[in-house]
């Protein structure tokens, strides 16, 4: 947590915050918790991405709209490739927050506080820019509700309208991903005008021309998410107005900590990430501290171990789940366990770690006999090259060419658009295996 040393001036700003709309409703996050309890059965997936961090400087409707755009088609390629629907979830409009290792940074012996995200702090190597200021939050609040605004406006105004499906490509992605891209969105038109021929497009027009599409964040900066904490009103009980799904990350899951303190008083749908260091000691408190009713679709376990090493943790952590007789929904997260640095000195991902992690997890599950529920990345609808490898492969002397993340390295839309075919594989046969034993 940053120290904030002018309490006057956070006071100020909390009270503030107190006082404006919530960014999120009740109703919503009842909705999408009802989605997530569907995907902890199997009968949808749930599809979470977007920045690693969000910033002040690179706020813009294109980066909005161009990471929207590379989730519909990703979600696109699971519905089709898969035939089950996808529940949508950006890491945004409030995923400014940043956990650290070390309190502080030293460079040439000066020592600051460490870059917290922009809600908090700046990234310059300045000691006025290191001081945390508490008006951040409210540039946060407001760059989250213009985001919002945009995301409700994309959703439901016609621009995910699945008759768009050829639309929402990007004009960068060529090879082989793009091809089958648009060989796939053929297809669907097919499809569609077959339907409208038929006599069924009409009368569920409004399922195929809107989306659902909901927000998420790191639960971190807890004076920025308590001022937003509202009753609601339905059912007398409080709810985080910050955003739809929160999450507690895996440096604050600590079960007598505040963050999980935190988010086992307000009724969201949350996220916990589950890394090497979860025991099933932990895990057993935190399932009984987040979700005491066992409610379904409140809890989705967040996976992030590494390739290599899902091996060693999952099926320990999925033992303690069936011998609580939780509920929750697995979910698989392949960026945060493998960050490395590159011989060129950027902090980055190599694209087939990511995807042996995706292939590790749904190899467990199937071992198992458990649920596959869902993916989360980081990810841009930005040219980028922050993750090596990938079809149209970025080698570790391109890092330089295009590396703007705030914070940890990011998929470009070709990759993630190529995880998304081959996630979609891996899901189809997972679902056909399930429906298999079903009978
Ligand atoms: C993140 O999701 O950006 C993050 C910091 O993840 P984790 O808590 O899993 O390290
Ligand atoms: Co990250």
């Amino acid at each position: 947590m940053p120290v904030y040393t002018d309490e006057v001036a956070l006071n100020a700003v909390e009270a503030q915050l107190a006082k404006y709309p919530p960014l999120v409703f009740a109703g919503e996050t009842r909705t999408l918790k009802a989605q997530l309890a569907a995907a902890s059965r199997g009968e949808a997936f749930l599809l979470q991405g977007g920045d690693c961090a969000e910033s002040f400087s690179d706020f813009s409707a294109d980066a909005i709209r161009d990471t929207f755009k590379v989730m519909l088609q990703m979600a696109m390629v699971l519905t089709y490739g898969a035939k089950v629907p996808v529940v949508k979830v950006g890491r945004m409009a409030g995923q400014f927050a940043k956990p650290r290792s070390a309190p502080t940074e030293t460079k040439d012996g000066i020592e600051l506080p460490s870059y917290r995200g922009d809600i908090i702090n700046e990234l310059d190597f300045t000691e006025g820019a290191r001081s945390p200021d508490p008006a951040k939050m409210l540039q946060a609040y407001t760059q989250s509700a213009a985001t919002l605004n945009l995301l409700r406006a994309f959703s439901t105004g016609g621009y995910a309208d699945v008759h768009q499906v050829h639309s929402w490509t990007m004009g960068f992605t060529k090879g082989d991903n793009a091809a089958k891209y648009r060989d796939m969105a053929d297809r669907i038109s097919d499809a569609l005008d077959f339907m409208k021929a038929a006599g069924v497009d009409s009368d569920r027009a409004h399922t195929l021309q809107t989306v659902d599409f909901y927000t998420s964040h790191e639960s971190l900066l807890l004076e920025y998410e308590e001022a937003l904490c509202r009753i609601d009103s339905t059912s007398g009980r409080p709810v985080a107005g910050s955003g739809h799904l929160l999450w507690i990350g895996d440096r604050t899951r600590q079960p007598d900590g505040a963050h999980v303190e935190y988010l086992s008083g307000v009724q969201n749908p949350i996220g916990l990430k589950c890394g090497p260091t979860t025991t099933a000691e932990d895990l057993k408190v935190l399932m009984a501290k987040l979700n005491p009713e066992n409610e379904a679709g409140r809890l989705t376990l967040i996976a992030r171990f590494g390739a290599g090493s899902v091996g060693d943790h999952l099926p320990r952590l999925i033992k303690t789940v069936q011998e609580e007789g939780a509920n929750v929904l697995w979910s698989c997260d392949p960026m945060h366990g493998n960050t490395i640095k590159s011989a060129t000195g950027y902090k980055t991902r190599p694209f087939d770690s990511v995807l042996r992690e995706v292939q590790e997890f749904f190899g467990i599950h199937k071992a198992e006999g458990t649920i596959p529920g869902g993916v989360h990345f980081e990810m841009t609808g930005q040219d980028v090259t922050e993750c090596t490898g990938g079809v149209r492969a970025v080698t570790e002397e391109d890092l330089s060419d295009r590396y703007h993340t705030a914070c940890d390295p990011r998929l470009n839309a070709s990759q993630s658009l190529e995880l998304a075919f081959l996630i979609a594989e891996e899901l189809s046969s997972a679902r056909k295996e399930m429906q298999a034993k079903a009978g």
